[in-house]
């Protein structure tokens, strides 16, 4: 049996790691074998981008499809797809959707990210945590390090990007202005909805 793949998108600071987590700890509580995974990962390419991404030049964008896109394979091969082979939940905080708007929104063509990722794996359900670009800034700059990818205008374009995707059937948009429990609780439906279209039944009640 296949598993299932999950991915969470958004803008920087929408709480994709925070939605991540709650969702990895729901599904094990009820017994389920999931993995928690993310993009960049900590593998060697993927090290590199947190790198360069927190460094004070900009990197050419070009350049940074193209890593994040050898991360990625890296990361499909290695994890995500013996994980769905064997039947488990993945879920991945970021993917080849953040590729499309980030890369795309700094001046690569669209297509060409398209190209240099036609090999990912396919999410069953690929979720868009919708937020507006102030809110997302101001839970970011509380931070000590701010990248050049976190600045309101990108972050504005970013989320335009995104939008597109949802027009296009690419995501599932859910509203992430509310607090934790509210946006867990719309994630945990989109996602209990799939589980119960393969079957798998569960006794417990959503959080
Ligand atoms: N619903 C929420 N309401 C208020 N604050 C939140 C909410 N969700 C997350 N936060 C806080 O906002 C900050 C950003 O959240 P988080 O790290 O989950 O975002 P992210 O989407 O993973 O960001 P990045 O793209 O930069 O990794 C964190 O300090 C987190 O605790
Ligand atoms: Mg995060």
């Amino acid at each position: 049996m296949r598993g299932l793949f999950v991915t969470i998108e958004g803008i920087d600071g929408c709480g994709k790691t925070t939605q991540a987590r709650l969702l990895h700890k729901r599904l094990l509580r009820d017994g389920i074998d999931t993995v928690l995974t993310h993009e960049p990962t900590d593998g060697q390419i993927g090290k590199l981008i947190q790198k360069l991404l927190k460094g004070q030049g900009e990197v050419p964008a070009k350049l940074l499809a193209l890593l994040f896109a050898a991360d990625r394979y890296d990361h499909v091969e290695k994890l995500i797809r013996p994980a769905l082979q064997s039947g488990k939940i993945v879920i991945c905080d970021r993917y080849y959707h953040s590729s499309i708007a980030y890369q795309s929104s700094m001046g690569v063509d669209e297509a060409y990210v398209k190209c240099i990722n036609d090999f990912a794996v396919k999410p069953d359900l690929a979720i868009l945590l919708r937020i507006s670009a102030k809110t997302a800034t101001a839970r970011v700059t509380k931070r000590k390090h701010v990248q050049y990818t976190e600045q309101e205008t990108l972050q504005t374009r970013v989320q335009q990007k995104y939008e597109q995707l949802c027009r296009e059937g690419e995501l599932i948009p859910i509203d992430a202005e509310g607090n934790r429990a509210d946006v867990q609780r719309k994630i945990w439906a989109l996602v209990s909805e799939k589980l119960s279209e393969r079957h798998v039944h569960y006794e417990r009640s959503a959080p």
